[in-house]
């Protein structure tokens, strides 16, 4: 299928998967708050006053968490479902509908504001194609800025991998980039789109642009915190997610 029909598939998917995701996460669901939200929190390492982009915002529920802590924040999603639900949470955060896989539009954005902080979280998996917004990073930032970026962790929570009873997982095909449909969450409704990439290709695609790596995190999570029968309760000792820290080290 070409770039464009995907794209324009996985928009589908998100503008009708919109309000179903929005009653599900609300504030943040267990995996954000237990895995995700704390080591995004610590990368961020915000002091109060900076400008953030909330890149493939959803219904912006780590928008408003850090619009709580003083930011200035600004947040992005191509789901017009989803920046309504937003909008309709919170009036702190200034959100716009944009996609990320578009250069044009990411090119107006840079013209009109830069950031301290781009965070993009549980997003880049869901994009068919990650190049227009690595490579747009450098006109977004601000001199001293960084770039967040959390993934579901690709060696161990992604399609290809299947875990056993006995708590051991296969991994089939780990190196190859490959598009599949499922349904990440229990109970939701229709599949969608993601995109298996192993790290080196986010990795290389940001060291290609003169970036470096000044934060890395695979967190991992007492079972007995996590609610019961969930998912990665039930999956001690494995790293479900992936997050991860860059900077221009020049500017
Ligand atoms: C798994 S959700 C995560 C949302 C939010 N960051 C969170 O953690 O709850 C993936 C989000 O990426 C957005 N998204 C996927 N592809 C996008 C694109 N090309 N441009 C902008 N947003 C995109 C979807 O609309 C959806 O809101």
């Amino acid at each position: 299928m070409k770039q464009e029909n995907i794209n324009t598939e996985c928009h589908q998917i998100w503008e009708n998967l919109g309000s179903w995701w929005d009653a599900s996460v609300e504030d943040g669901d267990y995996f954000h708050l237990a895995f995700v939200f704390p080591a995004i929190e610590n990368l961020l390492d915000l002091q109060g006053s900076e400008i953030v982009l909330d890149a493939g915002c959803g219904n912006g529920a780590l928008a408003r968490r850090i619009a709580k802590k003083g930011s200035k924040v600004f947040g992005v999603d191509f789901s017009s479902t989803l920046i309504k639900q937003a909008r309709k949470r919170s009036s702190d955060v200034n959100y716009q509908e944009m996609d990320l896989t578009n250069e044009v539009q990411l090119s107006q954005l840079a013209q009109t504001q830069s950031f301290d902080r781009i965070v993009c979280s549980m997003v880049l998996h869901d994009m068919s194609n990650v190049h227009p917004l690595f490579e747009s990073l450098r006109l977004l930032m601000k001199p001293r800025g960084s770039f967040i970026f959390s993934i579901p962790h690709p060696c161990f929570n992604s399609p290809s991998v299947l875990f056993k009873p006995t708590g051991c997982i296969t991994l089939k095909d780990y190196i190859h980039l490959k598009t599949s449909k499922m349904r990440s969450k229990p109970g939701q409704p229709i599949e969608q789109l993601v995109f298996h990439r192993p790290i080196r290709e986010y990795f290389n695609i940001l060291l290609t642009q003169g970036m470096v790596m000044t934060g890395f995190e695979e967190p991992c999570v007492d079972p007995k915190l996590l609610p019961e029968n969930s998912l990665w309760g039930q999956r001690s000792g494995i790293s479900p997610a992936l997050i991860s820290r860059w900077i221009f080290p020049e500017s």
